[in-house]
């Protein structure tokens, strides 16, 4: 794709500019109003006319002795009167504050807006909030043993649940609200708690036949101890295990079923992004693949289980139905470049077309860690497309470090995570992006991260650089929830 890095690295960072800018109109500022009295006195210092006014009233008691007495009382009197006013005033304004932006009672406040609902309303399945975080936050799947959490809005925190009466069909209904389709549902199992929770949720299986979050209640006990682990599907596992020593740039050959999320973007019967399949119908690639005049996904044509280009000429690929890019992309920066496509048609999963998993929050993933590119980008700076899918084991790179002057000098945003070998050679490059970054954990293959840029491929110094999926995962579970 393009080659995503403009000029030279070292005058990019604007981050200090407005420090300066600001710096240098500050002593204007410092004249409250310069334009009307600075024109007319020039030689008179700004803060004459605030003496003045302050002397105005007094001076006129002092020169007239006789009736200095009743003549102070009333300035006080007018003074005091101005300054309950004032207090008065401030106070109205602070109960206003406090009343707009806290709810009153039992009602719940929706997030960042400020709005207040009823807790019936929270995740009833009716949008209430303005964001629609009453609908958006209910469930949420935590760290690497996929825990299940339920949020509660009045303590504002999230809550495992106690397996305690569980069963597939209340794991189906929380799989639905995140926004996968119940044929995908892989389990629920029951998982010790290593460190005793203080809180859990838990199921009032005598409330009938409601609502799954109207039947939990938060308690301090769960009787067998073991909370909810829900697979909505089963993702991230490979049919073949990988050579840690093999090495897009610098990388081999894979093999069928080896990396059975990644797929090839096509237009117009040419490769010219990589993608990584994370449910039958959604297809996670990067935002500046489906830029400008790549927007419109009647163009695109998804390919799934084939290594060889050449083959996929012979066959007619899948058919996008909507695209829907970051709405925060930042085409100069690069940041939050990352895009969904969504499938006209479900993809059959088979031994060579398997879905990624998405990483859960609590997830960490330590600097160094061994992850995997894979994509059928050059295999040399200035190269073309390669006609076999390659992968190389890249580790991750510290954000800090990556963010040294030497490095990336300040240009890896938060939404961006750095893998590579500072001494160069093995990279991903041009026609790699949008393709999976991915690590093996708790043997679970994890996507990381969708390649996005870097400077030239596998230069000293100027590793590959991914978006950080660990920040898209609540932007993706919302969009596959509103466009079900
Ligand atoms: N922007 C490129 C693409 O569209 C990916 C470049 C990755 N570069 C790198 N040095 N890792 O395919």
């Amino acid at each position: 794709m393009t080659s995503t890095v403009g000029p030279s690295p070292y005058y990019e960072n604007s981050g200090f500019q407005p420090e300066n800018i600001y710096s240098t109109r500050q002593p204007e500022g410092a004249n409250p109003c310069p334009p009307y009295f600075s024109t007319n006195a020039l030689s008179v210092p700004s803060y004459d006319p605030r003496i003045a006014t302050y002397q105005s009233s007094t001076p006129v008691a002092r020169s007239s002795g006789r009736t200095c007495a009743p003549s102070v009382k009333k300035t006080i009197i007018i003074i005091s009167s101005i300054l309950l006013v004032a207090c008065c005033a401030i106070a109205a304004f602070f109960i206003w504050y406090f009343v707009e932006n806290r709810c009153f009672g039992s009602l719940i406040e929706c997030g960042s807006s400020g709005a207040c609902i009823s807790p019936s309303q929270w995740c009833d399945g009716v949008s209430h909030c303005p964001n629609g975080e009453d609908e958006t936050r209910c469930v949420r799947l935590f760290g690497p043993n996929f825990m299940l959490e339920v949020y509660s809005p009045i303590s504002k925190s999230w809550y495992p649940v106690c397996q305690d009466g569980w069963n597939d069909d209340y794991g189906k209904t929380a799989c639905k609200d995140m926004g996968y389709s119940v044929d995908t549902y892989y389990y629920s199992q029951g998982v010790a708690t290593e460190v005793g929770f203080k809180n859990y949720m838990k199921l009032n299986t005598s409330a009938g036949n409601i609502d799954l979050y109207k039947k939990l209640y938060s308690s301090d006990s769960c009787a067998s101890g073991n909370v909810v682990s829900l697979r909505c599907i089963e993702c991230g596992t490979s049919a073949k295990s990988v050579n840690i020593m093999s090495r897009i740039v610098g990388g081999s050959g894979a093999v069928p079923g080896q990396w059975p999320w990644q797929v090839s973007l096509h237009v117009q019967g040419i490769h010219v992004c990589g993608g990584s399949i994370i449910t039958r119908q959604w297809i996670v690639t990067a935002a500046h693949c489906v830029e400008g005049r790549f927007s419109d996904p009647y163009s695109w044509r998804v390919y799934a289980g084939i290594l060889n280009q050449n083959e996929m000429l012979l066959r007619n690929g899948y058919r996008v139905q909507q695209i829907i890019s970051h709405p925060d992309y930042d085409a100069d920066s690069k940041d939050n470049d990352v895009a969904l496509m969504k499938l006209e048609t479900p993809l059959s999963f088979t031994g060579t077309v398997r879905p990624v998993c998405l990483p859960n929050p609590g997830m960490m993933f330590q600097p160094n860690q061994q992850c995997w590119i894979s994509g059928w980008g050059a295999e040399y700076q200035g190269g073309k497309t390669s006609n076999n899918l390659n992968y190389v084991m890249v580790p991750l790179i510290e954000q800090s470090r990556c963010n040294s002057i030497y490095i990336y000098n300040g240009m890896i945003l938060p939404t961006m995570i750095c893998a590579g070998y500072l001494g160069g050679g093995f990279d991903s490059c041009q026609g790699d992006s949008g393709g999976p970054l991915v690590t093996n954990k708790s043997s679970v293959w994890w996507l990381v991260g969708d390649t996005s840029w870097g400077t030239g491929c596998a230069s000293p110094n100027r590793p590959g650089v991914y978006g950080n999926m660990t920040v898209f995962t609540d932007w993706i579970y919302k969009n596959m929830q509103a466009y079900r």
